[in-house]
């Protein structure tokens, strides 16, 4: 994803929503972030806060939400997509300002019948309107590791 942004962005909040997902981080889950969707599918695993789980089943997904906003950053997630059947299944990252003419970075993986690839999809929104679809076939299997996904946020562009 490559888009020069002439619009200053507001602050965004990180959100994440996945199928089935694994998470660990050097700060504490139980500090910095707040599992708002998912009615108990998403869950702290550990004391100190350094690994969460997402899961889906055939009611709901699950997601968190950092309680910090942030102007410009880098977000990175490490994630291991679905295999087999994720049809119907976005597992996503993205940042998004509060309101109704909100920013956003979008980061999404719509999930696909099995033996067909995953499609990323990405978009930027400013003041509510987006138009910047992207879309990409993968060039490894997103479901056989864990790979690094980023969205960078600079001054000049968003990558
Ligand atoms: C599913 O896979 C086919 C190729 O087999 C591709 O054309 C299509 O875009 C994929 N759909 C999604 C949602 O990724």
């Amino acid at each position: 994803m490559k888009s020069s942004c002439g619009t200053r962005f507001a602050f965004l909040v990180l959100f994440l929503f996945a199928a089935q997902f694994m998470c660990v981080y050097a700060g504490s889950f139980h500090k910095d972030v707040q599992i708002h969707w998912g009615d108990g599918r998403g869950k702290v695993r550990d004391r100190d806060g350094r690994l969460l789980s997402l899961s889906l089943d055939k009611s709901s997904g699950s997601g968190f939400q950092s309680n910090q906003e942030f102007l410009y950053g880098r977000a990175e997630v490490q994630m291991k997509l679905v295999p087999g059947n994720s049809a119907g299944t976005v597992t996503t990252f993205y940042l998004k300002s509060p309101g109704t003419t909100w920013d956003e970075i979008d980061f999404e993986f719509l999930g696909n019948i099995s033996g067909h690839p995953y499609t990323l999809h990405t978009n930027v929104y400013t003041k509510g309107s987006g138009d910047k679809e992207q879309q990409f076939h993968l060039w490894f299997d997103p479901t056989a590791g864990f790979h690094s996904y980023c969205i960078t946020w600079n001054p000049q562009r968003i990558m």
